[in-house]
């Protein structure tokens, strides 16, 4: 049964603070994978890739999303490389209800040129290289159960449709 909620989506279109709102117009737990990660290991994310490696950020995800797909009624906020892997596209299959939230390129590109703190970027700086990973990751956020064409809507409005679709599909009551 899909108790929880999971919002999926490339970096900056906006999964923690849309996630946040869904949880608050619900009443339930808000929870974000990589705040998760950097509480459990005491380390900033990419402080984690430099020391680790990425690899041991996954294992990590991994481990995070099968301790709260044990959980119920909550929102949660995936890294955008989480659904990558085989495995979390199982356990998220299995007690998600899953929404990508797509945003186009461009618009996120445009985000990202001001962010910090996520070590992808350093990998992938140019426009190229990081739309090539975008595209390389589309067809995974694709599978969720909904999709929400975010570029044109407010992180409320965005929030209230994630809500309305979960009341159709039968997660909230
Ligand atoms: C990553 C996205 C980040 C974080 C890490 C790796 C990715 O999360 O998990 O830096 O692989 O796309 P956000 O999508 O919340 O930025």
């Amino acid at each position: 049964m899909r108790c929880n909620i999971a919002l999926l989506g490339f970096m900056g279109c906006g999964k923690t603070s849309v996630g946040r709102r869904v949880a608050q117009r619900i009443g339930w737990e808000f929870h974000d994978t990589d705040a998760i990660i950097e509480k459990r290991v005491g380390l900033p994310i990419p402080e984690i890739f430099s020391r680790y490696g990425e690899e041991y950020f996954r294992a990590l995800e991994t481990e995070v999303l099968a301790e709260l797909a044990t959980r119920r009624h909550l929102v949660l906020a995936t890294g955008g490389g989480l659904p990558v892997r085989e495995k979390n596209r199982e356990i998220l299959r299995e007690h998600f209800f899953t929404v990508f939230l797509r945003v186009s390129f461009p618009i996120l590109f445009e985000r990202l040129r001001k962010s910090t703190g996520r070590p992808l970027l350093k990998k992938y700086p140019s426009f190229s290289e990081l739309q090539a990973l975008y595209e390389s990751r589309v067809p995974y956020y694709s599978r969720a159960h909904v999709i929400i064409d975010a570029d044109f809507l407010t992180e409320e409005e965005v929030a209230e449709e994630i809500v309305r679709r979960a009341r159709d599909c039968g997660v909230l009551v």
